[in-house]
């Protein structure tokens, strides 16, 4: 993962560089630095643990007032996190941050850099020792001769002492986006310079750009000039703040009835859908995500499979990519990703597309490559996420995943038509029972106090139940660190009902009305061998257990949609009552950007 910026030609760099990283944050936080070129010296201050802690050693330092400079925020992939193993890297004149991981950095060390000491655990650093080693005198030469070499995925932002009134970056697989306003930017993530830019340029794999102090200038890394149009950018959608509420995770939970409403509203109004889709009917349809995108997905296999009785395969992306996978042009692939730029799931979007298959793409992030690369791309409207535990764009992919699927029965006659009309009249009043069930948050506070102490915990549920209890599960271990697992309830008793003992608590999810007396016996199951079990439901649905979470009666085709918000909020609480560092888990980043 890790987040890169730069800047060039503005009054002061520092504190536009460190803007930009705050806002990259979310990205990785292990490590965080700056380098900026004064009077044609290269300074660089970098820092162990979060950006906190660079700026508090910069307020220590002179105040620089260097025009142009880089920085990063980083996520470890190589090398511990560590001051020596933090970016910019320098060697010689040359200094670099770098987003990626070079795949063949030890074959690159042993071919050309024998003799060179290095001073971190890190790939990155071989990336600056090429350049060093490869300049004669230009350094848009030496960087495109390394980048050349280097295998994997790399966005670079690269500063030169000999030509101190440039910026150069490049990007091969990891996002970096570049602009210009009062001087000229780049960074992984828009944000991170939306509020410095007014013209925006995404850049594409094989690209280098040379920012100077008011132009940018592209090229391949043959050298040949290339011409770019400006992206769309919209600045409003940038801003994001915590508001009243602590944390950006509370916000967002909060958020959620809101990002269900945009999301239906832009796509289904009172003349029906505004898709700009004609789907054919397929054989089967692959849906590939990561993370909270895969847990939607499962719900999304439910929706396609009753609704317009098209087989589906979900599949992590992760595996996807390697696993052969049987598409075709005849079956179309959909690639959810909130980010838009997680690296397992934007290769398996290009591996579908290499097998003819047409991509349909649900991503939250407009400018993102997965978004730019789909043939079809269905936005859902969450606003800017930030808490690394997603909230409000999972729910926001529910929706999507909804109104597709609905769509798809209404143009392939699957259903029958006042089912229909039903079903769209409650996806238009879906975001209403969400919000409805934030009024548990009370309940949640008071369980919460009780389970904080908890080492594990199990998630059970049935169909779209069972998709609950995986998304409950990942949220709860993801920030409280509590070991979870979620299983189909039908399935505990093959193994995992052994490890039940007294106390031990359970979590089940009863979002099928139609099997909650299957899922009452498998609640009795474990309650029998003295689990204590927490049922969330729906009011229209009863069920027996230790204490019940009832919930506003929705359309049970989107059950998920309001039971998931208990389970956010119970995350959230039982890891504020932990002390766990709720926007920023460990080891964790927002954006997955290696593999
Ligand atoms: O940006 P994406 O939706 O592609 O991210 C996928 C996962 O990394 C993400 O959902 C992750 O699992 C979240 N931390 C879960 O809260």
């Amino acid at each position: 993962m890790c987040g890169i910026i730069g800047c060039n030609g503005v009054e002061s760099a520092v504190p536009v560089l460190i803007n930009g990283l705050k806002k990259m944050e979310y990205r990785g936080y292990d490590s965080s630095g700056i380098a900026v070129l004064c009077k044609g010296k290269t300074v660089t201050e970098k820092k162990k643990g979060r950006v906190a802690a660079l700026v508090k050693e910069l307020e220590r330092k002179a105040n620089s007032e260097a025009q142009i400079g880089i920085g990063h925020t980083r996520w470890a992939t190589h090398g511990e996190p560590s001051d020596e193993n933090a970016h910019p890297h320098q060697s010689g004149k040359f200094t670099l941050v770098h987003n990626g991981i070079i795949e063949n950095h030890t074959k690159l060390k042993e071919q050309y850099l024998k003799l060179t000491a290095m001073k971190s655990g890190t790939d990155t650093e071989v990336a600056v020792h090429l350049l060093n080693r490869f300049c004669s005198d230009s350094c848009l030469e030496a960087i495109a001769h390394t980048a050349k070499q280097l295998e994997g995925s790399f966005a670079f932002a690269v500063m030169y002492e000999d030509e101190p009134e440039k910026l150069f970056c490049v990007r091969q697989a990891s996002p970096l986006v570049v602009g210009l306003g009062e001087g000229t930017f780049a960074a992984s993530d828009t944000a991170a310079i939306s509020e410095n830019i007014h013209t925006l340029y995404r850049m594409n794999d094989g690209e280098i750009a040379v920012l100077e102090k008011d132009r940018i200038s592209f090229y391949d890394f043959e050298l040949n000039r290339i011409t770019k149009t400006p992206d769309v950018f919209e600045k409003s959608s940038y801003t994001a703040d915590k508001g009243s509420c602590e944390h950006f995770m509370l916000k967002e939970i909060y958020e959620q009835p809101e990002a269900i409403r945009r999301t239906v509203e832009a796509y289904l109004n009172e003349n029906g859908f505004d898709l700009g889709l004609k789907p054919a009917k397929p054989e089967r349809i692959f849906i590939v995500a990561c993370g909270s995108a895969y847990h939607a997905g499962l719900v999304g296999r439910r929706v396609f499979e009753t609704l317009a009785k098209i087989p589906v395969s979900v599949e992590t992306a992760s595996e996807f990519r390697y696993s052969e996978p049987l598409v075709n042009e005849e079956t179309p692939v959909i690639i959810i990703s909130q980010s838009g730029e997680t690296a397992d799931s934007l290769a398996a979007l290009r591996e579908a597309k290499k097998r003819g298959a047409k991509t349909l793409s649900i991503v939250n992030v407009k400018e993102s490559t997965i978004a730019s690369e789909s043939d079809f791309v269905l936005l859902t409207r969450a606003g800017p996420e930030i808490a690394v535990a997603t909230t409000k764009a999972y729910g926001a992919q529910l929706s999507a995943l909804y109104l597709l699927g609905i769509y798809f029965a209404e143009s392939f006659g699957t259903a029958d038509k006042n089912e229909l009309e039903e079903m769209k009249k409650a996806l238009n009043d879906l975001h209403k029972s969400v919000s409805a069930a934030l009024n548990c948050e009370e309940q949640i506070k008071e369980i919460a106090h009780r389970l904080k102490g908890i080492d594990r915990a199990y998630f059970i549920g049935r169909g779209a139940g069972f998709a609950a209890a995986s998304e409950g599960s990942l949220k709860l271990k993801e920030i409280s660190y509590i070991h979870c697992e979620a299983y189909a309830a039908g399935e505990m008793k093959h193994g995992t009902i052994s490890l039940i003992e007294k106390d031990t608590t359970v979590i089940a999810m009863n979002t099928q009305t139609a099997l909650a007396h299957k899922l009452q016996s498998n609640i009795d199951e474990v309650r029998s061998r003295g689990a204590r079990v927490i049922a969330v439901t729906s009011a229209d649905s009863k069920i027996n257990a230790d204490e019940t979470i009832t919930l506003p009666e929705v359309h049970p085709l989107f059950a998920v949609s309001t039971q998931i918000v208990p389970l956010q909020l119970l995350s959230y609480h039982i890891a504020r009552l932990r002390g766990c560092d709720i926007d920023k888990p460990r080891n964790l980043a927002k954006s997955v950007t290696v593999e």
